[in-house]
């Protein structure tokens, strides 16, 4: 009797603490919903997105309304004359991958931006017509939508022409960084320019030049951009300025979808975009490079935390820069450089003791511009639908280039090929062979929209912009939520750090970390940089939680906002 009792106490205890351990989860601080959820950098267009959700969309058709809205709300990386790439996983599993990067025109060739001496050409490949690539955006989504979509494209797309006619409030974050482009747009773009005006808080900026282009999209799909009257405008405006782009080019163009790279960590499976993004590969590397030590018990930023992660990063990013490039133009030896001996002998020589210098990791000298010129957003759809997408111009309103009468911004990503093996460009990333230049090849990117399953389950939707920074900021991210045990939203505030090989710089954001950690890794060899106006990332992000419910990381770096319902 006394025996059966006890076992029955002990069962029952075994029991509680089995579901004490499987329920404990941290809890969550940032916007919880039921059911549906968008992040991204404008309310405007996270309420867009919802919108779609709400009249019986997917997370499909929500993100085909969100990239439009930030094209209209978010001018500064919102785009059509951009590109970006899209990682989903299904409601059932399924998982795939869009590539709606910008491509190299066809009279692009290796030498485009070097003069005679064989030197780059300042501000070639960063500032107006020269430095557009053909853009993708429109493809992308379009592509998206025809696969996947629901709800007819003039439904999706009708809140988003009506925003741009009703216009956009201008933030303070956003009238600082009008302000702080205003002369170069100005030099690049006419001083009538609509972004060549003075913009303050609470002004309203119309679109109406955007919406009509929208308009013809909407009526006309990926041709009515790509063909026809706007492409003949869209060429003839690039190549009266200098730059490349014919109607051939943009004929051309077509979306790709790719296998996305899915790796595992302990008990996570990430999936994340394959190249021509270096994302999911440097990513991957830098997470198995950590995966063997017990990175919980050192804490969350504490210095053997920094030290592990840096010198990972040192080593993923030296590949990167070397491997990595257009798969399409050049093949990559993923199975050599994802293979768990490669990455364990990569970290033979680390030691806690003291930073390996980029010099014996691999070569070059060169300069890093930290920047938050792209945009992030994640959309969970009340099916279980999941969508991370990452767009850009690459820099802040692209080439500055404007197109009054279509009223968008081109590009300025031909800057991320290598113009010249071993310089670097406007992230201070050097490249090589694989992404040096070609015609209708893709520039190599950084961006990485990811997706997140834990044991089995979806459980984050996670990307951000930042160039070279981005890769790194989502690992952290991920990191802050599953080691460190983190809401979404604090996982998201926490504060970042930063290295990509080269240079070799350590860069912390500012007045976040302790004197001593940062005293005590200098004395280590490591190079640090801790400028006071630093941001690393402006994460937007969702996390699934145990009972369904999912809560927002939406990062208060930027305007960024969650909605849901
Ligand atoms: O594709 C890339 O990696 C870059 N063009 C992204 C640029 C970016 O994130 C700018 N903003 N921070």
């Amino acid at each position: 009797m006394f025996l059966q009792t006890f076992n029955r106490f002990i069962t029952l205890a075994f029991i509680a603490a089995v579901f004490i351990q499987c329920s404990s989860e941290t809890k969550p601080t940032g916007l919880v919903t039921d059911k549906a959820m968008v992040v991204s950098a404008r309310e405007e267009a996270s309420a867009i997105g919802i919108e779609i959700l709400k009249k019986g969309g997917n997370a499909f058709d929500a993100m085909v309304a969100t990239e439009l809205a930030l094209a209209v709300a978010y001018p500064f990386a919102g785009n059509i004359g951009g590109g970006g790439f899209m990682v989903y996983r299904k409601a059932n599993g399924d998982v795939g991958s869009i590539d709606y990067r910008e491509k190299a025109p066809s009279a692009a060739h290796r030498d485009l931006y070097l003069d005679e001496n064989g030197d780059v050409i300042p501000c070639k490949s960063t500032l107006g017509a020269t430095a557009v690539g053909v853009p993708g955006t429109i493809a992308g989504i379009v592509e998206v939508h025809d696969k996947l979509g629901s709800l007819p494209f003039e439904t999706i797309l009708a809140p988003v022409i009506a925003l741009a006619r009703k216009g956009v409030v201008v933030t303070e974050k956003q009238a600082k960084s009008m302000a702080s482009q205003r002369n170069i747009i100005a030099k690049i773009s006419g001083e009538k320019s609509l972004f060549a005006q003075s913009y303050k808080k609470g002004d309203t900026i119309k679109y109406t030049a955007l919406a009509e282009t929208l308009t013809a999209i909407a009526k006309g799909g990926k041709d009515a951009f790509y063909k026809g009257e706007i492409a003949t405008k869209i060429a003839q405006f690039i190549q009266e300025r200098g730059g490349y782009i014919t109607e051939e080019d943009l004929a051309n163009y077509e979306a790709v979808w790719r296998q996305p790279i899915i790796f595992k960590y302990k008990d996570l499976k990430i999936i994340s975009m394959s190249p021509p993004s270096s994302g999911g590969v440097t990513m991957s590397q830098i997470f198995k490079m950590m995966e063997p030590y017990p990175l919980e018990t050192y804490g969350h930023n504490s210095e053997k935390t920094i030290q592990l992660f840096t010198e990972a990063a040192r080593r993923a990013y030296a590949d990167r820069n070397y491997f990595l490039g257009d798969p399409d133009y050049s093949p990559i030896p993923l199975d050599i450089i994802l293979s768990n001996s490669y990455l364990k002998k990569r970290m033979s020589n680390f030691s806690f003791d003291k930073a390996t210098p980029s010099s014996e990791v691999s070569h070059g000298d060169i300069q890093i511009i930290e920047s938050e010129q792209t945009t992030h957003y994640s959309i969970i759809d009340q099916q279980g639908n999941a969508v991370s997408v990452t767009t850009t111009l690459n820099g802040a309103f692209g080439s500055k280039l404007y197109q009054e009468e279509l009223g968008f911004f081109f590009n300025n990503e031909m800057d991320d090929f290598s113009a010249k093996a071993g310089v670097s460009n406007m992230f201070g990333l050097i490249g090589a062979e694989a992404n040096s230049i070609a015609p209708g090849k893709r520039m190599l990117s950084s961006m990485t929209p990811t997706i997140v399953e834990k044991e089995g389950q979806l459980w984050m939707v996670v990307g951000t912009p930042g160039g070279s920074t981005i890769i790194t900021a989502v690992v952290q991210t991920i990191l802050n939520a599953y080691e460190f045990k983190l809401s979404m939203q604090e996982a998201v505030n926490a504060p970042r750090f930063h290295h990509q090989w080269l240079p070799d710089i350590l860069v912390f954001e500012p007045k976040a970390f302790s004197t001593s950690t940062i005293k005590d890794l200098k004395n280590k060899g490591y190079l640090i940089s801790e400028k006071s106006n630093t941001i690393i990332g402006k994460v937007d992000a969702i996390r699934v939680l145990k009972d369904g419910r999912l809560e927002a990381g939406a990062d208060p770096r930027g305007d960024d906002i969650a909605v849901g319902f």
